[in-house]
Protein backbone atom coordinates (compact mmCIF):
# COMPACT_ATOMS: atom_id res chain seq x y z
CA UNK A 1 0.00 0.00 0.00
CA UNK A 2 1.50 3.07 -0.70
CA UNK A 3 2.05 6.36 0.93
CA UNK A 4 -1.04 8.58 -0.93
CA UNK A 5 -3.96 6.63 -0.41
CA UNK A 6 -6.37 6.63 2.22
CA UNK A 7 -8.62 10.19 3.37
CA UNK A 8 -7.98 13.80 3.46
CA UNK A 9 -8.01 16.18 5.90
CA UNK A 10 -11.91 17.36 4.76
CA UNK A 11 -12.66 13.63 4.27
CA UNK A 12 -10.79 10.95 6.90
CA UNK A 13 -10.72 7.69 6.15
CA UNK A 14 -8.58 5.50 7.81
CA UNK A 15 -6.02 3.02 6.20
CA UNK A 16 -5.59 -0.66 7.41
CA UNK A 17 -2.34 0.07 9.38
CA UNK A 18 -1.73 -3.77 9.63
CA UNK A 19 -1.31 -3.93 5.90
CA UNK A 20 0.50 -0.88 5.83
CA UNK A 21 3.54 -2.51 6.93
CA UNK A 22 3.56 -5.25 4.13
CA UNK A 23 5.23 -2.80 1.75
CA UNK A 24 8.59 -3.46 3.90
CA UNK A 25 8.74 -7.02 2.96
CA UNK A 26 8.95 -5.57 -0.49
CA UNK A 27 12.72 -4.13 -0.52
CA UNK A 28 11.78 -2.33 -4.05
CA UNK A 29 8.99 0.06 -2.58
CA UNK A 30 9.31 3.94 -1.82
CA UNK A 31 8.43 2.64 2.37
CA UNK A 32 11.42 0.05 2.17
CA UNK A 33 13.81 3.01 0.89
CA UNK A 34 12.62 5.50 3.77
CA UNK A 35 12.85 2.59 6.58
CA UNK A 36 16.71 2.41 4.95
CA UNK A 37 17.23 5.87 5.41
CA UNK A 38 15.38 6.35 9.01
CA UNK A 39 17.58 3.60 9.95
CA UNK A 40 20.91 5.09 8.77
CA UNK A 41 20.30 8.30 10.53
CA UNK A 42 19.28 6.13 13.47
CA UNK A 43 22.70 3.86 13.51
CA UNK A 44 24.46 7.46 12.57
CA UNK A 45 22.76 8.92 16.53
CA UNK A 46 23.84 5.96 18.08
CA UNK A 47 27.69 6.12 16.90
CA UNK A 48 27.36 10.13 17.79
CA UNK A 49 25.83 9.56 20.88
CA UNK A 50 27.73 7.42 23.90
CA UNK A 51 26.24 5.52 27.03
CA UNK A 52 22.62 4.54 28.25
CA UNK A 53 20.36 6.60 25.94
CA UNK A 54 16.42 6.16 26.27
CA UNK A 55 14.22 6.36 22.87
CA UNK A 56 10.33 7.24 22.10
CA UNK A 57 8.42 6.41 18.92
CA UNK A 58 5.37 7.99 18.55
CA UNK A 59 2.61 5.91 16.43
CA UNK A 60 5.33 3.41 16.30
CA UNK A 61 4.06 0.96 14.07
CA UNK A 62 5.67 -2.67 14.28
CA UNK A 63 8.77 -0.79 15.23
CA UNK A 64 10.67 -1.57 11.99
CA UNK A 65 12.87 1.24 12.58
CA UNK A 66 14.59 1.17 16.06
CA UNK A 67 13.86 -2.44 16.23
CA UNK A 68 15.40 -3.06 13.04
CA UNK A 69 18.40 -1.31 13.81
CA UNK A 70 18.97 -2.75 17.18
CA UNK A 71 18.21 -6.19 15.34
CA UNK A 72 21.77 -5.43 13.34
CA UNK A 73 23.55 -3.57 16.27
CA UNK A 74 23.57 -6.05 19.02
CA UNK A 75 26.26 -4.44 20.84
CA UNK A 76 24.08 -1.27 21.56
CA UNK A 77 20.95 -3.98 22.96
CA UNK A 78 22.00 -3.21 26.63
CA UNK A 79 22.12 0.41 26.21
CA UNK A 80 19.34 1.94 24.96
CA UNK A 81 15.75 1.49 26.30
CA UNK A 82 12.28 3.32 25.12
CA UNK A 83 9.19 2.91 24.16
CA UNK A 84 6.82 2.81 21.22
CA UNK A 85 3.32 4.48 21.29
CA UNK A 86 1.01 2.63 18.88
CA UNK A 87 -2.92 2.47 18.83
CA UNK A 88 -3.20 -1.27 16.96
CA UNK A 89 -3.46 -3.80 18.86
CA UNK A 90 -1.94 -6.26 16.03
CA UNK A 91 1.26 -4.04 15.25
CA UNK A 92 1.48 -3.19 19.49
CA UNK A 93 1.54 -7.65 19.56
CA UNK A 94 4.12 -7.93 16.49
CA UNK A 95 6.40 -5.37 18.34
CA UNK A 96 6.30 -6.76 21.39
CA UNK A 97 7.29 -10.46 20.31
CA UNK A 98 10.41 -8.69 18.21
CA UNK A 99 11.09 -7.07 21.58
CA UNK A 100 11.62 -10.01 23.57
CA UNK A 101 13.09 -11.92 20.60
CA UNK A 102 16.27 -9.12 20.88
CA UNK A 103 15.91 -9.28 24.65
CA UNK A 104 16.02 -5.13 24.70
CA UNK A 105 14.39 -2.57 27.65
CA UNK A 106 11.53 -1.18 25.27
CA UNK A 107 7.69 -1.68 26.67
CA UNK A 108 4.93 -0.91 23.90
CA UNK A 109 2.13 1.47 24.86
CA UNK A 110 -1.29 0.85 23.38
CA UNK A 111 -2.68 4.30 23.35
CA UNK A 112 -3.54 7.30 21.40
CA UNK A 113 -0.67 9.27 20.31
CA UNK A 114 -2.51 11.88 19.83
CA UNK A 115 -2.48 13.47 22.77
CA UNK A 116 0.37 14.38 25.37
CA UNK A 117 -1.10 12.27 28.11
CA UNK A 118 -0.37 8.85 26.62
CA UNK A 119 3.38 10.13 27.22
CA UNK A 120 3.23 10.09 30.93
CA UNK A 121 6.22 8.30 32.20
CA UNK A 122 7.90 7.58 29.29
CA UNK A 123 9.63 10.38 28.61
CA UNK A 124 11.85 12.66 28.77
CA UNK A 125 14.17 10.66 25.70
CA UNK A 126 17.23 11.14 24.18
CA UNK A 127 15.67 10.09 20.77
CA UNK A 128 12.33 11.01 19.11
CA UNK A 129 10.81 8.68 16.31
CA UNK A 130 8.28 10.92 14.64
CA UNK A 131 8.24 8.75 11.19
CA UNK A 132 5.20 7.48 9.17
CA UNK A 133 3.19 10.52 11.28
CA UNK A 134 3.38 14.00 9.10
CA UNK A 135 2.02 12.85 5.79
CA UNK A 136 -1.47 11.56 7.46
CA UNK A 137 -2.30 14.81 9.56
CA UNK A 138 -3.44 18.08 8.77
CA UNK A 139 -0.70 20.90 8.54
CA UNK A 140 -2.11 22.81 11.81
CA UNK A 141 -1.14 19.41 13.17
CA UNK A 142 2.01 19.21 12.37
CA UNK A 143 2.77 22.05 13.34
CA UNK A 144 1.42 21.32 16.63
CA UNK A 145 3.42 18.06 16.77
CA UNK A 146 6.37 19.87 16.01
CA UNK A 147 6.15 22.31 19.61
CA UNK A 148 5.07 19.84 21.60
CA UNK A 149 7.55 17.74 21.04
CA UNK A 150 9.85 19.44 23.17
CA UNK A 151 7.76 18.70 25.78
CA UNK A 152 9.50 14.89 25.03
CA UNK A 153 12.77 15.75 24.99
CA UNK A 154 15.55 15.31 27.42
CA UNK A 155 18.20 18.20 27.19
CA UNK A 156 20.10 17.95 23.20
CA UNK A 157 17.34 15.32 21.89
CA UNK A 158 17.23 14.44 18.78
CA UNK A 159 13.90 14.27 17.00
CA UNK A 160 13.68 11.85 13.92
CA UNK A 161 10.68 12.82 11.47
CA UNK A 162 9.62 11.66 7.51
CA UNK A 163 7.28 13.74 5.20
CA UNK A 164 7.30 13.13 1.73
CA UNK A 165 6.85 15.37 -1.15
CA UNK A 166 3.18 14.74 -1.70
CA UNK A 167 1.13 17.87 -2.58
CA UNK A 168 1.16 19.92 -0.60
CA UNK A 169 4.92 19.93 0.33
CA UNK A 170 4.90 20.80 3.51
CA UNK A 171 8.84 20.17 3.91
CA UNK A 172 9.99 23.55 3.69
CA UNK A 173 7.45 24.40 6.19
CA UNK A 174 8.05 21.66 8.68
CA UNK A 175 12.29 22.59 8.78
CA UNK A 176 11.07 26.20 9.80
CA UNK A 177 8.53 25.12 12.47
CA UNK A 178 11.48 22.92 13.98
CA UNK A 179 13.73 26.00 13.43
CA UNK A 180 10.86 28.16 15.23
CA UNK A 181 10.58 25.61 17.93
CA UNK A 182 14.54 26.05 19.20
CA UNK A 183 15.54 23.35 17.09
CA UNK A 184 18.60 23.08 14.89
CA UNK A 185 18.79 20.98 11.43
CA UNK A 186 20.97 18.51 11.53
CA UNK A 187 20.16 16.44 7.83
CA UNK A 188 17.14 16.18 5.68
CA UNK A 189 17.54 13.76 3.27
CA UNK A 190 14.82 14.18 0.10
CA UNK A 191 13.79 12.27 -2.77
CA UNK A 192 15.79 8.72 -1.07
CA UNK A 193 16.54 6.41 -3.87
CA UNK A 194 14.94 8.43 -6.31
CA UNK A 195 11.39 8.65 -4.38
CA UNK A 196 9.60 11.45 -3.10
CA UNK A 197 10.33 10.19 0.44
CA UNK A 198 12.33 12.54 3.10
CA UNK A 199 14.11 12.04 6.33
CA UNK A 200 14.33 15.07 8.47
CA UNK A 201 17.08 15.34 11.47
CA UNK A 202 16.55 18.00 14.07
CA UNK A 203 18.41 18.66 17.31
CA UNK A 204 16.76 20.40 20.29
CA UNK A 205 18.98 23.64 20.64
CA UNK A 206 16.62 25.19 23.81
CA UNK A 207 15.89 24.08 26.69
CA UNK A 208 13.00 21.27 26.90
CA UNK A 209 9.44 21.73 28.06
CA UNK A 210 8.12 19.96 31.04
CA UNK A 211 5.48 17.31 30.19
CA UNK A 212 1.52 18.61 30.13
CA UNK A 213 -0.67 15.84 30.21
CA UNK A 214 -4.05 16.30 28.75
CA UNK A 215 -2.94 18.86 25.43
CA UNK A 216 -4.32 17.41 22.42
CA UNK A 217 -1.80 17.60 19.81
CA UNK A 218 -3.09 15.54 16.63
CA UNK A 219 -5.71 13.14 14.58
CA UNK A 220 -4.87 11.10 12.24
CA UNK A 221 -6.96 11.89 8.60
CA UNK A 222 -5.81 8.54 6.36
C1 LIG B 1 2.29 5.19 8.66
S1 LIG B 1 2.39 4.06 9.98
C2 LIG B 1 4.07 4.35 10.57
C3 LIG B 1 4.57 3.25 11.46
C4 LIG B 1 6.03 3.43 11.89
N1 LIG B 1 6.26 4.65 12.62
C5 LIG B 1 6.94 3.36 10.69
O1 LIG B 1 7.40 4.40 10.21
O2 LIG B 1 7.19 2.24 10.22
C6 LIG B 1 1.44 4.91 11.20
C7 LIG B 1 1.17 4.12 12.45
O3 LIG B 1 0.53 4.97 13.40
C8 LIG B 1 -0.50 4.25 14.04
N2 LIG B 1 -1.45 5.25 14.53
C9 LIG B 1 -2.33 5.99 13.83
N3 LIG B 1 -2.97 6.86 14.62
C10 LIG B 1 -2.47 6.67 15.87
C11 LIG B 1 -2.73 7.27 17.12
N4 LIG B 1 -3.62 8.25 17.26
N5 LIG B 1 -2.05 6.82 18.19
C12 LIG B 1 -1.14 5.82 18.07
N6 LIG B 1 -0.85 5.22 16.91
C13 LIG B 1 -1.51 5.63 15.82
C14 LIG B 1 -1.03 3.30 13.01
O4 LIG B 1 -1.69 2.21 13.58
C15 LIG B 1 0.25 2.93 12.27
O5 LIG B 1 0.83 1.78 12.84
Amino acid sequence: MSDDQGGTPDSPRLRDYVAWHDAYGDPTSSLSARLRQVQTQISAWLDRTPGPVRVLSSCAGQGHDILGVLEQRVEDRTRVTGALVERDPTNAAVARDWIARLGVGFTVVEADAGTTSAYVGLVPADLVLLSGIMGNISAADIERLVHTSRQFCAPNATVLWTRGAQDPDLGPDIRRWFADAGFAEVACDEWIEGTGMRVGVERLATRPEPLRPGEPIFTFYR
